[in-house]
């Protein structure tokens, strides 16, 4: 589907090229005066410009007015369990590791010591969520567990010679 538009509007501006590309060749002889042609187009210029900027204002507000910074992924009103999570090399602090199913959990994450990736992943090995784990700042990653099983945590960032062996491991029941 993408594929077919991203083709026909290739042709479509391909053509387009084509025709200007045509009517340029075909007026190149023609001699005018020059200096009303410049005051024409800089107005034509002055005009697209200002359309162009306030296009791109309204299409940057209306998609940017709904940004999920910071919003937690389940419902509002839900009180979810504040879990604590340091990174270190080579390992993760984490304050409680046992969950019930349907629990929502805001993990926030920091590190002692260098960065780090706190990546939560399903029973399937399927990554559900991530955030950085940066020195001196705690990001928050939000989780809704719906399902009993043993969840992985990896780290994603390469920090050092263990890196491969900073994972952790959920309980939800
Ligand atoms: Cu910690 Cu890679």
């Amino acid at each position: 589907m993408i594929q077919t538009v991203a083709w026909i509007t290739s042709l479509i501006f391909m053509v387009l090229i084509g025709v200007v590309f045509g009517w340029v060749a075909l007026n190149s002889t023609k001699k005018e005066e020059y200096q009303p042609i410049v005051k024409k187009w800089y107005k034509v210029r002055k005009l697209y410009g200002i359309a162009l900027v306030t296009f791109m204002v309204l299409v940057s507000i209306y998609t940017l007015r709904e940004l999920p910074y910071n919003e937690p992924v389940y419902s509002a009103g839900v009180e979810p369990i504040v879990v604590d999570v340091e990174a270190l090399q080579f390992g993760w602090n984490i304050s409680q590791t046992e969950f019930e199913v349907g629990d929502s959990v805001e993990f926030r994450v920091t590190t002692a010591d260098v960065t780090h990736g706190f990546g939560i992943y399903d029973p399937e090995m399927l990554l559900l969520a991530q955030t950085q784990a940066m020195p001196e700042y705690t990001n928050s990653v939000y989780i809704t567990f719906d399902e009993a099983g043993s969840y992985e945590i990896l780290c994603l960032e390469y920090c050092g010679l263990g890196h491969h062996v900073m994972t952790a491991t959920l309980e939800v029941k």
